[in-house]
């Protein structure tokens, strides 16, 4: 059986399990958040450490957007707080930041703090950090619809020159290779919605670990097992 052997370039994170974390703990939901956090900052060290280059990371859906008021102010507060004090460090550290999802929702401080560490980390690409937030796989889907529909109306565009090419180009990820890798934590075993076209061929490992408690030889171990794997992209092995 022939194996990939080599480390994944691109590994995607559905970060779950924060809330459940801290129930077993008899702590509120947001005491899960903040060590999500933590294992947020550690999963990224690891990752630079195993010579992964992109790092796409799932924190908040499209739908999370429904749940209660204070856990999602929580959380914003989190996302406020990273963008803050982890962002220097990052760019130090040579990693470039892209924030995937839907900005209209988020308060106006936040929307400029995510430009502003976009603009710094621009020039970097030791790792490629992509935060998927207020991110949903379907509006992804249906935003490059309307781009190319709009296209394809005036002309810019043949439809019968859409392919998939085409069609990826217009995805928030447009300069980002597919994931290699899905892991997913919390036992969960679901994509709820994370990069639905691009893990078209990812190879899906699932973590029973809360996120709280993930770190780098997690992620060591979700290596392993992908270089295990026999990739066919559909051919004949
Ligand atoms: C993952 O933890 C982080 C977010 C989606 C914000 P959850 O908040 O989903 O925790 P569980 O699934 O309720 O345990
Ligand atoms: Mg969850």
């Amino acid at each position: 059986m022939s194996t990939t052997e080599s480390t994944p370039t691109h590994v995607a994170i559905v970060m779950d399990g924060n809330g459940r974390w801290a129930r077993a703990r008899g702590l509120p939901r947001a005491a899960g958040h903040r060590q999500g956090a933590e294992a947020l900052r550690r999963t990224i060290v690891g990752a630079g450490e195993l010579g992964i280059r992109y790092l796409t990371l799932f924190g908040f859906s499209s739908e999370n957007w429904n749940r209660p008021s204070g856990e999602v102010q929580d959380l914003m507060g989190l996302l406020r707080h990273y963008l803050r004090s982890e962002i220097a460090d990052l760019h130090a550290k040579g990693a470039r930041l892209r924030v995937i999802g839907d900005r209209g929702r988020f308060d106006p401080d936040i929307v400029a703090l995510i430009a502003n560490a976009e603009d710094l980390t621009r020039g970097n690409d030791r790792l490629n950090l992509t935060l998927a937030i207020s991110y949903g796989g379907r509006d992804e889907i249906i935003t490059a619809v309307r781009t190319l529909s709009a296209d394809a109306a005036a002309g810019r565009i043949d439809p019968q020159a859409i392919d998939a090419s085409a069609f990826a180009d217009r995805l928030f990820t447009a300069d980002l290779p597919d994931p290699d890798v899905v892991i997913r934590t919390s036992g969960e075993k679901r994509l709820s919605n994370f990069l639905l076209w691009q893990s078209a061929y990812a190879e899906l490992v699932f973590v029973d670990k809360y996120w709280p408690d993930f770190g780098k030889a997690d992620l060591e171990d979700a290596v392993h097992e992908f270089k295990r794997r026999e990739r066919r992209y559909g051919a004949v092995g």
